[in-house]
């Protein structure tokens, strides 16, 4: 039994409704408690009974350097590096999706929301279409590393499986949970949330470079002689997977991580930006700049610190496996967390009673040694599904894919007629295996017809 070690560790109360438990609830409460972390536990206990939450450093940060691949020879010559890598099969993609989605308020996990606007396909779909349309252009496998969490995993296996794997091959996705961590009380004591169980979350996005290792990801990839790792999030089904000419540049800069980031819609946006300080570069929540920081303006008016990042990266895969065991800093945020209390009855607080913990992937920046920062049009790549309504939500997203459908049609000589918001009056759907980008759409046009006085659903 576990009891010593808990008492070693500060926390046998864990234990103390053990009298009245069934078998059943004792095997799981084991369970999960021969999965708990100390080490991590520990240094969450650390920083809140010390509140050191790495004070503010006092060294002003400098909005890192970025790139605008407009030259077209540049261009041209990044393309080509990256379609060589997808061609020789040295590029995996990986999704992190083992997010609460609490936002959004959808039961199930994210992925599986249903959000084309004529089909319904849900978000998963346009990740694979994308993977499969590039891999059928480039005549090599793409593997897909899914990350899911305990609380979505079946879930999101299931609905890949409901969709014969939306058309990948099945040898090519792999499925992989993230780690889970306690929440503790202002004392530094785990959080039960009934007799017999401790309340767990996903440790957060960073979970993925432990993950990766210990699933056998990288174990698999490295077999696949991969070099290059994409990286996204689920919410974003504008994404541009496994971009090659992101890909190029970042395979000719020699980046161990390379960003895309975007002009921030306005100060307030909660991008996180890319900075450099001490000679290193940092990315720095928007939480954590001051309202003068947000609104400063450079000379020409424009925002100082203007270009925020929206999760999506390229990571050299040595680096990448380097980073596995890395101690990133611990993030946290006060929540309400359901708790029992000392008579076993369940307490569902009115205000914030206990601290989560989570870890996120772009602090290994400042371990990289070369870091590219990539612009990219947010009206082209960007439109994340977070909210259940207003910016950033279903609404928005479908608006903005079928914006950029409208914008491959014009760019293939064929006009959409409009209503007065600039939607398509006929709504708009394309299957990215069909066409992921205006060329493909050309492509497919010059032995299709559309009719633009009927929905189109391609
Ligand atoms: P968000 O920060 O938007 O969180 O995650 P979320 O859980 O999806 O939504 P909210 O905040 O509860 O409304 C950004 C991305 O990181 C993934 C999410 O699935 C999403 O793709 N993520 C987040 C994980 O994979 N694991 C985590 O522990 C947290």
């Amino acid at each position: 039994m576990n009891k010593e070690l808990l008492e070693r560790e500060g926390q046998a109360h864990i234990l103390r409704f053990w009298d009245r438990l069934s078998v059943s609830e004792r095997d799981s409460l084991e369970a999960q408690i021969s999965k708990l972390d100390f080490a991590s536990i520990n240094r969450m206990r650390g920083m809140l009974l010390n509140r050191s939450n790495g004070a503010a450093s006092a060294v002003e940060p400098e909005p890192a350097p970025v790139e605008h691949l407009c030259c077209p020879e540049e261009k041209a010559k990044a393309r080509a590096k990256g379609e060589e890598a997808l061609r020789k099969g040295q590029v995996a993609v990986v999704l992190v999706a083992g997010g609460q989605g609490s936002r959004l308020g959808f039961e199930g996990p994210k992925g599986a929301y249903p959000i084309g606007p004529i089909t319904d396909k849900p978000l998963f779909y346009f990740h694979a279409r994308k993977i499969l349309a590039l891999s059928k252009r480039f005549g090599a496998s793409i593997p897909f590393y899914v990350m899911t969490s305990e609380a979505n995993d079946a879930a999101t296996r299931e609905c890949f499986a409901q969709h014969d794997f939306f058309g990948l091959p099945r040898e090519d996705v792999f499925f992989f949970s993230q780690g889970m961590w306690p929440a503790l009380d202002p004392d530094g004591k785990i959080i039960l949330d009934a007799p017999g169980h401790i309340f767990m979350s996903p440790d957060g996005h960073g979970g993925i470079l432990s993950a990766l290792e210990s699933s056998g990801a990288t174990a698999d990839m490295a077999r696949r002689g991969i070099t290059t790792v994409f990286y996204f999030q689920v919410d974003n089904p504008m994404v541009a997977i496994a971009d090659p000419e992101f890909i190029g540049l970042h395979l000719i800069k020699g980046a161990d991580i390379s960003i895309k980031v975007c002009a921030k819609r306005d100060p307030q946006e909660g991008l996180g930006m890319v900075v450099t300080r001490n000679g290193r570069f940092e990315m720095v929540e928007y939480t954590e700049f001051t309202d003068e920081q947000k609104n400063r303006r450079d000379a020409d008016g424009e925002l100082y610190f203007k270009f925020g990042s929206v999760a999506i990266h390229v990571f050299d895969f040595d680096f990448l496996r380097k980073e596995a065991n890395a101690a990133l800093p611990l993030h946290i945020a006060h929540k309400k967390i359901a708790m029992c209390a000392d008579d076993g009855s369940i307490i569902k607080p009115e205000k914030p009673n206990g601290f989560k913990f989570e870890k996120f992937v772009f602090d290994v920046i400042p371990d990289a040694k070369n870091v590219l920062n990539l612009a990219f049009d947010r009206a082209d790549e960007f439109s994340p599904v977070k909210n259940a309504e207003g910016g950033d939500s279903p609404f928005s997203c479908r608006h903005d894919l079928q914006a950029k459908w409208i914008r491959w049609f014009k760019e293939c000589g064929i006009e959409i007629p409009l209503d007065a918001e600039g939607l398509p009056i006929n709504r708009i759907e394309i299957d990215p295996a069909t066409a992921d980008n205006a060329e493909a759409l050309k492509d497919y046009l010059a032995s299709n017809s559309v009719k633009t006085d009927s929905i189109i659903n391609i």
